[in-house]
């Protein structure tokens, strides 16, 4: 197996403290920068790291890449989008921006269904045309997983279609990103349903076993929440899917506090995601869980709503992530370091928060325990910045400063 190397790296942001410390109560020393670093490793793994004046001959010898003039972390893992659909929602936009809320949006028939029916305009071909290009982008600015949900069919075939699609991207990026597959068609109750419950019984667990049975899926999602789906729901699809071995995740506590990361917390879900009206509960349920609680601040951001107490779960000792959310309604924006950037004051974290949450946590948050920390042993995937400290990157917020995903 071809063995290779970094060297000269101006930093190399190893986490190997945040990683002994399973990612929760960050300060910055545990970011465990080496200066002048470098990083000897293999396709499957990572052999060394260290400082550049440490390494043996031999592994002088290896083929390296000067990385003078550049930091390099973990790349980058945004671990909450929505990137497959089509169509947009700027007309919603400037109508929310006009006073309309994204629920009066919705119960209207726009919001999550609109986009159902521009998505049921593409085939899979198309999905997964307009799939690539977005990945594409997100790995130009250094992320290297993503977690892509599906969830604007909402209708047996569509659905199964979009998780097709998916695949499709797993297999196109196969070597270059790690893509999960979530399977979310709990993302919104068809119209033709009388209720959210006989949408889950007659199509969305059915469908989650078939694609449990093509092995298509790693885990499921759904969007807990008044006017979409129940806790009773919740629970048969997290009762279904744990049955066939999938990961649980959760839109929770976005628009009320319906108890939703006390939930996945008690049924071990990977990560509970948006939690801006969760209180003490359920960060006390966080807080002694391997659950990870993930924020999504830019969609709070993009509708008005006010931030998460975010601050008090990272301090109660919640493994905490961010993510972007990426989707066509509630945030339009695909820029995972930009929306850290701009979550960091405003949650006020310190740097070490700020950069667990969107590497070794959301890692976590898709249950890769190999990812997020340059340490022996971990996957060798790096995302090298431009620059040559770890506080120019978000410094420098909105500019990308990746030179993309090693
Ligand atoms: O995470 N909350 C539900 N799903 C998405 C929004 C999807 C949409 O508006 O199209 C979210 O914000
Ligand atoms: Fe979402």
């Amino acid at each position: 197996m071809p063995v290779r190397g970094l060297r000269n790296c101006s930093q190399i942001v190893t986490m190997a403290s945040a990683l002994k410390k399973d990612g929760r109560k960050i300060v910055p020393t545990d970011l465990s920068v080496i200066e002048d670093g470098a990083v000897i490793y293999d396709d499957q793994a990572i052999l060394w790291v260290g400082r550049d004046s440490e390494l043996s001959d031999e592994m002088k010898r290896v083929p390296s890449r000067d990385m003078r003039g550049h930091v390099v972390t973990p790349c980058l893992v945004d671990s909450h989008t929505h990137s497959v659909f089509g169509g947009n929602r700027a007309v919603e936009y400037g109508k929310r921006l006009n006073g309309a809320s994204y629920q009066e949006i919705a119960a209207a028939g726009g919001g999550i269904l609109s986009t159902v029916e521009a998505t049921g305009k593409l085939g899979r071909t198309a999905l997964v045309e307009s799939g690539i290009a977005r990945i594409e982008a997100m790995l130009a600015r250094g992320v290297g997983a993503i977690e892509v949900k599906s969830g604007y069919g909402l209708d047996y075939d569509k659905e199964l279609e979009l998780t097709l699609a998916i695949d499709d991207l797993k297999k196109h990026f196969k070597g270059r990103a790690r893509i999960f597959n979530t399977f979310m068609a709990a993302h919104a109750v068809p119209k033709r349903f009388a209720t959210s419950n006989d949408y889950m019984r007659t199509e969305v667990i059915p469908l989650m076993h078939k694609l449990a049975d093509f092995k298509a899926i790693d885990g499921v999602d759904i969007f807990f929440e008044q006017g979409y789906f129940s806790r009773e729901d919740t629970i048969l699809l997290f009762k279904e899917a744990a049955s066939r071995g999938l990961a649980l995740k959760v839109h929770a506590d976005e628009f009320n506090d319906n108890k939703g990361a006390v939930l996945a917390c008690e049924h071990g879900a990977l990560s509970c995601d948006h939690l801006l009206m969760t209180s003490q509960d359920g960060i006390r349920a966080l807080a002694g869980s391997p659950t990870v609680g993930t924020l999504l601040p830019g969609t709070g951001l993009f509708l008005g709503k006010p931030a998460a107490n975010a601050r008090e779960l990272f301090d109660s000792g919640a493994k905490m992530a961010i993510a972007s959310d990426f989707n066509p309604g509630s945030c339009h924006c695909d820029d995972l370091a930009l929306i850290a950037s701009l979550a960091a004051p405003l949650y006020k974290l310190n740097l070490g928060e700020l950069w667990v949450s969107i590497t070794l946590n959301a890692a976590h948050a898709l249950g890769y325990k190999d990812m997020g920390a340059i340490v022996p042993g971990h996957a060798p995937r790096f995302t090298a910045f431009k620059c040559t400290t770890i506080e120019e990157v978000t410094y420098s917020w909105g500019k990308n400063l990746s030179v993309g995903v090693i």
